[in-house]
């Protein structure tokens, strides 16, 4: 085990979101040497940084994700990541449909990291009020918490 990539739709909100709570609960845990990156299912965003609304929340959280750029997934992140863990089921459905036959990543539902919670997907913020944002970290941080503890526990074996 050693990549985590988080997917979303545009990549600017939700995956970025992720990423910085990803990143952050590793490197709480000791695993600061599993990678970590983020892609959308849409090329809508490429290149731009993720939506201030979502910088925000993160900051508020300690999370600084202001350096990060959108991207697609392409055929290679399915062999080059372990984990591939998407935000919502439509983006769990295009991911099962992209991935190439043989390739060696598992593709999961995020939340499904986030052990006792009554939902099973991270919410679009976009088109919502600012506190979606919030709501969504909540979710979002449960699951990056989960998603150490299990890395952790296998690399114990
Ligand atoms: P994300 O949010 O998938 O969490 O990055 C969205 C960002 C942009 C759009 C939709 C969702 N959009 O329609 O442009």
């Amino acid at each position: 085990m050693k990549s985590i990539l988080l997917v979303c739709l545009g990549n600017i909100c939700r995956s970025p979101m992720a990423e910085g709570a990803v990143r952050l609960a590793l490197d709480k845990t000791g695993l600061t040497h599993i990678e970590t990156d983020s892609a959308g299912t849409s090329g809508w965003h490429v290149g731009s940084p993720p939506d201030a609304r979502a910088v925000k929340a993160a900051l508020m959280r300690d999370m600084d994700i202001s350096g990060q750029r959108a991207r697609q997934i392409d055929a290679a992140d399915f062999d080059r990541f372990d984990i591939i863990a998407a935000m919502d089921q439509n983006n769990y459905a295009r991911l099962r449909e992209l991935q190439p036959d043989g390739s060696t990543g598992r593709v999961h539902l995020f939340l499904e990291f986030a052990g006792e919670l009554p939902v099973r997907e991270v919410p679009d913020p976009y088109y919502g009020r600012e506190d979606g944002f919030d709501h969504a970290l909540d979710l979002i941080e449960q699951a990056a918490r989960g998603l150490a503890h299990y890395i952790a526990a296998r690399a114990k074996g």
